[in-house]
């Protein structure tokens, strides 16, 4: 234990602390001010996929910018695998896509990852290769030398994943990626996060859309008005320990009541029969899901 913790000091710290954290914003011209962010604590330990979940205007996208270091904190304090986020080494190992990425319409898809890689600091050898790498791991390799101005939304947030990607950061901060993209997009984007974990990356992702990344995150924290109302794992938060459910073929009636009967006789109730239903998205990705979005 002692061994190994000396030999990975880096990933001892967690990915993202955040401490105390207030951000308000000054609007209006008597000094009146909007709490977007209201005390927040949070700890994402390095590996995870955790998601900040909120309605609108909760400050999910506050709180990844303070964290960025693209705005200033009123009060507390972020630090990013134990340092300080306004240190540039802090903020090397970070990928992020923004919300509404402004992207350069007139360069390509191949342009664009490469002047973001040249960004992070790749160097010339080997960069062609990383970024037909990673335009490949997005599903663009095909795409990659059409203009960006040409790409739907699915294939704009995978450009943006690609950028936020190229230098191999530990950690990612994916600001609403599936917003505005249809089932297929928003699957193949969540298949690409879960690359992502299993190559041991941290993702930090938002979303008001709680169904849609309820599946792959590891743990959630939820905003309202800027505070944190709950914080758990998925199966903590949605799970009910005191409940089961027992999925069967059609049982015919006769034999319903005799499970009814056999559960009386252990003085236990049978509280629902359903017929389970499968969900729309999925439906939609059976009959679907060979198309590119
Ligand atoms: N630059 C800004 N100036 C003033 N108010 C802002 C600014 N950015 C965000 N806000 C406000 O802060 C609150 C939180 O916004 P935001 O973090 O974008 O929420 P979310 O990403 O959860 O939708 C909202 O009420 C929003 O209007
Ligand atoms: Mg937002």
């Amino acid at each position: 234990m002692s061994a190994r913790s000396a030999a990975t000091p880096p990933s001892a710290s967690p990915a993202v602390a955040l401490r105390g954290l207030v951000k308000d914003f000054s609007i209006g011209l008597r000094g009146v001010k909007l709490r977007a962010v209201d005390h927040l604590d949070l700890t994402v330990a390095a590996g995870q996929v955790y998601g900040l979940l909120g309605p609108n205007g909760s400050g999910k996208s506050t709180t990844i910018k303070l964290l960025l270091g693209l705005l200033e904190p009123s009060a507390g304090s972020c630090q990013i695998f134990g340092l300080p986020c306004d240190r540039v080494e802090a903020r090397r190992d970070v990928g992020y896509l923004p919300e509404s990425p402004y992207f350069y319409r007139h360069l390509t898809g191949r342009e664009l990852v490469r002047f973001y890689a040249q960004m992070g600091g790749l160097r010339r050898a080997g960069l062609a290769v990383r970024v037909a790498e990673v335009l490949h791991v997005v599903g663009l390799a095909e795409a990659a030398d059409r203009r960006v101005g040409t790409y739907s939304k699915g294939m704009l947030q995978r450009v943006g994943l690609a950028q936020a990607m190229v230098h191999d950061p530990r950690l990612l901060i994916l600001d609403e990626p599936t917003a505005g993209v249809d089932p297929v997009g928003s699957a193949a984007i969540t298949e690409l996060i879960l690359k992502l974990k299993a190559q041991g990356k941290t993702v930090l992702i938002t979303s008001h859309l709680l169904g849609q990344i309820e599946d792959i995150c590891d743990r959630v924290a939820i905003l309202d008005r800027g505070r944190l109302v709950l914080e758990g794992s998925v199966p903590d938060l949605v799970g009910r320990a005191d409940r089961q459910a027992l999925v069967v073929e059609a049982l015919p009636p006769g034999e319903l009541e005799e499970l009814r009967a056999w559960l009386a006789a252990r003085g236990r109730k049978l509280e629902s029969v359903e017929t389970p239903r499968a969900r729309l998205d999925r439906i939609f990705l059976d009959h679907v899901g060979g198309k590119k979005p």
